[in-house]
């Protein structure tokens, strides 16, 4: 009896024991996201010259730029233009290099050589942090937040306490509105992580709010309605077009439809610029613009 009554014991005492194998998987892995966070280096942004706000109004020059990921070129003597006050477009086929080139110019990363200039002034003269509160930028994965609504669509204001009136009229502009009003708190309804309770159509018009409530001077859509349906599409593209009257707008687009609103179209190949100019421009020229229409025409049946 002694000897079944202490081995009971010594038993409950190894499960108890091994019941916190899981666990410790659980923490370990949580453990290795913070310290992977906590390693990042520092970014180098305070050392620079400029550090007044910059109000980015004249033509951003991309000049000569080369970008390699482990020895694989992506950028090649890229050279591009982006006016302000007009929709600049850039197509190219997937893994081409579009989303590297944005994330060069928010500064995530750094080019291996050649120059980009904001307002005629080299990039690496401004403080990294300033060019990031410039330029809002909807990324093409949607970034949402374990947070309410309200709080989503205002992390990069920095202005908890905008009023509900202004809100409402970005929503409308991001085509946001008519889900957020069937919510049962509304603005106040909590996202699950990284809003995985709301459609990916629903996510990216949460962003395309985030970024149009957003003060800044450019504004970055890189695929920003690839989950969208053909009408609510229509409005987002309205709005982006009503956008550029005042400011900087660059469209990332796999849609060739959709470079109707284009004021200048750019064509990525091979780590660069192949060919660059407004619609009618390129459909007369009968070049790489033209053949992708050609190609989309036969494969979805389009008319363009
Ligand atoms: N962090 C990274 N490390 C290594 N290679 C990368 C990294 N990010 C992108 N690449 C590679 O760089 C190339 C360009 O990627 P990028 O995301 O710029 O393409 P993209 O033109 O935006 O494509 P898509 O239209 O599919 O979004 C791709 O071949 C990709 O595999
Ligand atoms: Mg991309």
């Amino acid at each position: 009896m002694a000897f079944i009554m202490y081995f009971q014991k010594i038993n409950a005492l190894f499960n108890e024991a091994f019941s916190f194998i899981p666990l410790y998987k659980i923490a370990k892995v949580s453990a290795d996201r913070l310290y992977e966070i906590i390693s990042v280096k520092n970014e180098n942004i305070e050392t620079d010259i400029i550090k007044e706000k910059i109000n980015i109004n004249q033509v951003i020059v991309i000049n000569k730029i080369n970008f390699s990921y482990n020895n694989k070129k992506i950028l090649n003597d890229f050279s591009m233009k982006i006016y302000p006050n007009k929709v600049n477009v850039l197509i190219g086929v997937s893994g081409v290099g579009k989303s590297t080139l944005v994330n060069l110019l928010m500064g995530f990363i750094k080019a291996d050589s050649g120059t980009i200039y904001i307002n005629n002034k080299d990039i690496s003269n401004y403080r990294v942090s300033d060019i990031r509160n410039s330029i809002a930028l909807l990324s093409q994965e949607s970034i949402l937040l374990q947070r309410t609504v309200r709080e989503n669509i205002l992390y990069e204001t920095n202005d908890i306490l905008t009023d509900d009136e202004k809100i409402s009229v970005i929503l409308g502009k991001a085509k946001a509105e008519e889900f957020i009003i069937k919510l049962p708190n509304k603005l106040d309804y909590m996202l699950t992580d990284n809003g995985n309770n709301f459609s990916s159509g629903e996510r990216q018009r949460l962003c395309l709010a985030r970024e149009l409530l957003k003060d800044a001077e450019v504004y970055i859509f890189d695929e920003a309605t690839s989950a969208l349906d053909i009408e609510t599409e229509r409005i987002i593209l309205q709005t982006i077009k009503e956008l550029a009257k005042t400011k900087t707008v660059i469209m990332i687009t796999h849609k060739l439809e959709n470079t109707k609103i284009a004021d200048i179209i750019n064509v990525m190949d091979n780590g660069k610029i192949c060919e660059s100019g407004s619609y009618d421009e390129l459909i007369n020229k009968k070049g790489s613009f033209f053949n992708l229409l050609q190609m989309n025409k036969k494969e979805n049946g389009l008319v363009l």
